[in-house]
């Protein structure tokens, strides 16, 4: 069986909805539940079988080693994190201590359980840490997308904790030998995304009649991927990954914000239109991000020369299955969108001009 961390967010939801269908190997989900943590997202997994939630912090080191005697993996999938750029620079600190101490801590806990293993099971096991493509930092438009060899240079909070733990995971094989994989991914949008993000805020402010904020004249870039793509290349890393290496992982589908809430828009006109007009008169520029990255762009040519692996989706698919996802799980939408989520919104777009 294979633990996976933070499995109750949005990557996690969908990669260990992805596993179970593929492998149909069991996992044990560590998950502290924060706002953005819904157990309700695999409630069905658990009547099945083959699932089990544990609700906890992967910096509790007796819980996590309580878990790994429990269970003896063959690997751990680290999703946990907190993970919006925009809630690191209002709060930076639970992202110094859930993605660098936690992520230490999960490093610790997981060494000691690995060192005591029999050979066999040592030389088989592996720990997986699912990084992103903020750590490199931002590049123009005529600079050649990332590749696993380009410097880091961490720009908000977030991304400063995330190659944080990157550097950790790798000084943890360096000293300790623990055999490590990261995966270093591009934006994902799919289902189950929560709705502090771009594409999902954009779905249901455009739903709403409410404004469709875009930060700055909208013209930033980010590389977008559809979430299964990263759960298969996740799994493939996982299986056939050399230890110690890191794989950017990214779709080749480089957007600026403002064509992409224009996509949205445009499926919504087609899917539910409104007798007002085309949901693109909602759009609203507002004063942008602090320290706004300008372009994201992956290099993905590592894991397809030596993984074989290249997405399945193009954008045009991806994103009508995730506008539909969203018209048919208004519910999930209401339900992840309680107090924290409103109080949220109020803090970071009412004193945006
Ligand atoms: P998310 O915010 O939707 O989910 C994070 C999950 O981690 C939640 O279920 C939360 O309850 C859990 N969690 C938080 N702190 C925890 C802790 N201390 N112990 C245990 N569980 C904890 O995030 P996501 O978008 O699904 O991202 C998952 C991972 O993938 C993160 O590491 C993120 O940095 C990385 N990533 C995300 C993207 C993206 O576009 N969303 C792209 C590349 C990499
Ligand atoms: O690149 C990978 C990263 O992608 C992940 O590591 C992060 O966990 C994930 O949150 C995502 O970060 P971004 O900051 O790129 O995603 P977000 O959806 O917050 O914003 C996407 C772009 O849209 C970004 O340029 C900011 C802009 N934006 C965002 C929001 C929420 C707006 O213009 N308006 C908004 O209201």
């Amino acid at each position: 069986m294979i633990i996976v961390t933070g499995g109750a967010g949005f990557i996690g939801t969908n990669f260990i909805l992805h596993w179970l269908e593929q492998q149909g190997e069991s996992v044990v989900n560590l998950d502290k539940l924060t706002y953005a943590g819904n157990p309700d997202n695999l409630h069905q997994l658990a009547e099945a079988g083959g699932y089990e939630l544990v609700v906890g912090d992967i910096g509790d080191q007796a819980l996590v080693s309580a878990l790994l005697q429990k269970y003896q993996p063959r690997a751990v999938v680290n999703f946990a994190a907190e993970s919006h750029v925009d809630r690191s620079i209002y709060g930076p600190d639970a992202f110094v201590q859930t993605n660098v101490v936690g992520t230490c801590s999960l490093l610790q806990s997981v060494s000691q359980y690995w060192g005591e293993l029999a050979e066999k099971e040592k030389a088989d096991f592996r720990f997986l840490h699912v990084s992103t493509d903020e750590v490199y930092g931002s590049l123009s438009m005529d600079s050649a997308p990332f590749t696993e060899a380009h410097p880091f240079a961490p720009n908000s909070p977030y991304a400063a904790s995330k190659a944080s733990s990157d550097n950790f995971v790798r000084a943890w094989h360096h000293t300790y030998g623990l055999p490590v994989l990261t995966t270093n991914c591009s934006n994902n949008y799919g289902p189950y995304q929560f709705p502090e993000k771009l594409i999902p805020l954009i779905i249901q402010n455009a739903l709403q009649g409410l404004p469709l904020p875009i930060y700055g004249d909208g013209k930033n870039v980010r590389d977008w991927l559809y979430v299964s793509d990263h759960c298969d290349a996740i799994a493939t890393v996982l299986d056939q990954g050399s230890i110690g290496e890191v794989y950017n992982v990214g779709g080749w589908n480089e957007m600026t914000n403002l064509e992409i809430v224009d996509a949205v828009c445009g499926l919504l006109d087609e899917m539910r239109p409104d007798k007002k007009g085309p949901y693109n008169r909602l759009i609203e520029f507002v004063s942008d991000r602090p320290g706004h990255d300008f372009r994201y762009a992956i290099d993905a040519h590592k894991i397809k020369d030596q993984l074989n692996w290249v997405p399945k989706e193009t954008f045009e698919t991806g994103i009508r299955k995730t506008v539909v996802w969203y018209l048919e799980n208004m519910k999930w939408v209401e339900q992840v969108s309680g107090g924290e989520h409103e109080a949220w919104v109020s803090k970071n777009y009412e004193g945006r001009k």
